[in-house]
């Protein structure tokens, strides 16, 4: 994921001190229970470590990603500067929308008036509560369709347009994910995707590949260096639209943003 606004600058971006504690020992941090010692969150500092601590250090982990992670993600994500960029990527959506990477339900104020019912992937449950009330306000039906985009529960050629926003970056097997995407898109559906990735500059993509691991452990595995357009054709879409911008207020290396239309032929 990639954080967004003034509020949120570089400070957040680099992780606040919290966050970073959890992954990078050895330090001694409180996770909600007891206090335990910590190694590096790679496997071998992590094996070296005495199984109680181990434990300490995956329940940590997990107590991280599952809860506190979305809460974190909702606040980045919710930042009114994204605004006019959700607005961008949401206009033209129309009929059956399918949403991989949900979240806490950003765009749901702006999804256009020509969208019947959204089909809304997200596999934290935490970020599904969270968006609850954006959900319940919402004039369109919103149903929680599915966990992961990478394997839709949802028949062929079901819906009309598709919407990603800032999770692209963070998909595992993002090409398989999209070709997903495609199966549940009618034929001549549409893809709309707004997401950070690699920079066009070669001296910022060297700051991306420079700070990667580190977004990818604060962040859930988001990535910086995904070149977002390539995995959208490798998919077997056609790009009709794309803008590539930094956006407002951020380091180039987080917001090199990528927004576009794709055509599934
Ligand atoms: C940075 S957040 C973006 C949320 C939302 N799209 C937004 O713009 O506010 C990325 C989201 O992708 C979700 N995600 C992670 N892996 C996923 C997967 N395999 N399939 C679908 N969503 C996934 C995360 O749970 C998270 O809610």
């Amino acid at each position: 994921m990639r954080p967004k606004g003034r509020r949120h600058g570089n400070r957040a971006r680099h992780g606040p001190a919290p966050v970073v504690l959890v992954h990078f020992g050895p330090v001694r941090v409180r996770t909600g229970c007891a206090p335990v010692w910590r190694g590096e969150l790679a496997g071998a500092g992590l094996s070296a470590l005495p199984p109680a601590a181990r434990w300490g250090h995956r329940a940590g982990v997990g107590i991280y990603q599952q809860q506190v992670l979305p809460r974190l993600i909702n606040v980045l994500c919710g930042m009114e500067v994204a605004g006019p960029y959700r607005a961008r990527v949401c206009a033209g959506l129309h009929g059956r929308v399918l949403e991989i990477g949900f979240g806490s339900g950003h765009n749901v104020p702006f999804y256009p008036a020509a969208v019947t019912a959204v089909h809304a992937i997200e596999p934290s449950d935490v970020a599904w509560k969270l968006a609850a009330e954006r959900v319940a306000a919402s004039p369109v039906p919103v149903e929680r369709s599915g966990l992961d985009g990478q394997s839709l529960p949802l028949p062929d050629a079901t819906c009309d347009t598709a919407l990603s926003t800032y999770t692209l970056c963070t998909i595992p097997e993002v090409v398989a994910a999209l070709k997903e995407v495609r199966r549940v898109l009618k034929p001549g559906g549409t893809l709309h995707f707004l997401d950070h990735g690699l920079a066009e500059d070669g001296k910022v993509q060297r700051w991306q590949h420079r700070l990667d691991p580190l977004q990818g452990r604060v962040f859930g595995g988001c990535r910086l260096t995904r070149r977002i357009a390539d995995v959208v054709t490798e998919a077997g879409f056609v790009i009709r639209e794309l803008d590539r911008f930094y956006e407002k207020g951020s380091p180039k290396s987080l917001g090199a943003d990528y927004l576009g239309v794709a055509v599934s032929p």
